[in-house]
């Protein structure tokens, strides 16, 4: 499979659980791009609107065309996912029949960020076929980051 692996990471904890879920793929022999998603403008974090309408990201991959499958991941903020990864999902083309896995990482709470990169993906017509979300209070740890590898052998399997 051709396998996109997009995710936003301010302190490195969901760039970990990107880097794991890319080194398990690979090892099964799928084609991997990695995209990173990022903000033209680095503000503080409580500076950015949080539906992160309006906001412009550097040039990352947003046309998922030749994709069999799609990861994209965030951090959580206020139980919610990024404004960076809200604006990347909406930027999002030919996402229309395209299978997508969503991850996220937290201390312990995510509320509703799943949900919410999960709508706005359903109103582009794509499909959310599995999701795992890492909660730690301290940095991933080695037994943290085995749980993104088995996500990713589970969604190897099932794709
Ligand atoms: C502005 C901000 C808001 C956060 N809000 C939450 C939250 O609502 N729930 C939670 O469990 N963790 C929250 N966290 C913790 C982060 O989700 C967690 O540390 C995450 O793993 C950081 O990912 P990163 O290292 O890839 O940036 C928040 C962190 C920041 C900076």
């Amino acid at each position: 499979m051709k396998i996109l692996i997009a995710y936003y990471s301010k302190t490195g904890s969901t760039e970990k659980v990107a880097e794991m879920i890319k080194q398990e793929f690979e090892e099964k022999g799928h084609k991997i791009e990695i995209t990173k998603i990022a903000p033209i403008n680095k503000l503080k974090a409580y500076q950015y609107k949080k539906n992160g309408k309006d906001l412009k990201l550097k040039k990352s991959v947003a046309n998922v065309k030749k994709f069999d499958l799609i990861l994209v991941g965030t951090p959580v903020w206020n139980f919610c996912p990024t404004p960076m990864v809200l604006a990347y999902l909406r930027n999002l083309i030919n996402a229309k029949n395209k299978k997508f896995a969503l991850f996220a990482t937290c201390t312990a709470l995510p509320g509703t960020t799943i949900q919410r990169m999960s709508s706005i993906l359903l109103t582009k017509g794509g499909k959310v076929i599995a999701s795992n979300t890492i909660r730690s209070i301290f940095p991933l740890d080695r037994k943290k980051l085995e749980t993104a590898k088995e996500f990713a052998k589970q969604l190897s399997a099932k794709s």
